[in-house]
């Protein structure tokens, strides 16, 4: 897409510095459930409303790339355990808990959904642990979606094993797929001379070790499973270019957002949790006001 490209009426374009960023994030008429009434989301924009019932509203091939992190059904039978001094936070939401079957039938259902709003051979990056990655590998291996590559982000700083009967865990995968058969799959995009240049002339690997979210991003609240900007910005850097659309349906504080946006990628988001699109709104709205008050930024 060229960087010229107009934008939909009503949308703020990410550098047009004379106009405030007033995010809409009002919940889609769910009433449209057919092909014939689906509608286009506005670019930079943050949806409220439920993952499937949202994305069955968009048009086929409308992405460029999908970058998410769906619930890792770690709350599924536990308690969560977290120590009482620590910043970091343990994920204990009824968001995050559904029986086998149901995050099953669940990660199959959205995971269709995007492959259909998403451009044949469009990148899909999926945020996973060790709690659910296996499941979401097997769905993609059941829809015959080419995997390019697992990321592996290690965490030096992660949290301690309170209950010192296993190792600590101390990394997630990234799922890359190409959206499209293992057969047919081409021409997915990677930044390969970028990455290399980022790792000082070596072809980057695919072990990133960067810290767990810094408490300066969480200033505008916090969620238990933001990600850190730096892991967001490596990953829209290496698997998308300047001007693509991305869509992260699982948005939570605007990580994903907030890392395109600073790219001059275009981004959709949807969340279903009222507080946490709140979140990102004021996170996207402060990076903006920063972007007008130091336009040397651009
Ligand atoms: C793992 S978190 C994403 C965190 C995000 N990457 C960040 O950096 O803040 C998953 C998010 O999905 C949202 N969610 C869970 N089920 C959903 C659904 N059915 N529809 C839309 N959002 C949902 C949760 O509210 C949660 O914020």
């Amino acid at each position: 897409m060229a960087q010229s490209a107009a934008y939909q009426k009503g949308e703020v374009a990410p550098y047009d510095l004379g106009r405030t960023y007033e995010p809409v994030a009002k919940p889609l008429d769910a009433a449209r459930e057919n092909e014939a009434q689906r509608v286009y989301p506005m670019y930079n924009q943050l949806y409220l409303g439920d993952v499937v019932s949202t994305l069955q509203m968009w048009p086929d091939g409308l992405f460029d790339a999908c970058m998410t992190d769906p619930p890792y059904n770690i709350a599924r039978d536990r308690k969560g355990l977290s120590w009482a001094f620590s910043s970091h936070v343990t994920i204990d939401s009824d968001w995050d808990r559904f029986s086998n079957t149901d995050y099953e039938a669940f990660t199959t259902a959205w995971l269709q959904e995007i492959c259909r709003i998403t451009k044949k051979n469009g990148n899909i990056f999926i945020f996973g642990s060790y709690h659910n990655i296996y499941t979401i590998g097997a769905i993609a291996a059941r829809l015959d979606l080419r995997v390019v590559n697992s990321i592996v982000w290690a965490k030096p700083n992660a949290q301690p094993n309170i209950t010192c009967r296993m190792f600590t865990e101390s990394t997630e995968q990234i799922l890359w797929l190409c959206n499209n058969t293992n057969k047919d799959a081409k021409h997915w995009t990677f930044n390969y001379h970028h990455m290399k240049e980022l790792n000082g002339g070596k072809q980057m690997r695919n072990f990133w070790e960067i810290p767990v979210t810094p408490m300066r991003e969480r200033v505008h609240g916090k969620h238990p499973s933001q990600k850190p900007l730096r892991l967001m910005e490596r990953l829209v850097l290496a698997g998308t270019n300047p001007n693509d659309v991305v869509v992260d349906c699982f948005a939570g504080s605007g990580s994903t957002l907030l890392a395109c946006d600073r790219l001059d990628r275009r981004w959709v988001g949807v969340e279903r949790d009222e507080g946490y699109c709140e979140i990102a709104h004021r996170r996207l709205d402060d990076e903006r006001k920063q972007r007008r008050l130091f336009p040397a930024m651009l």
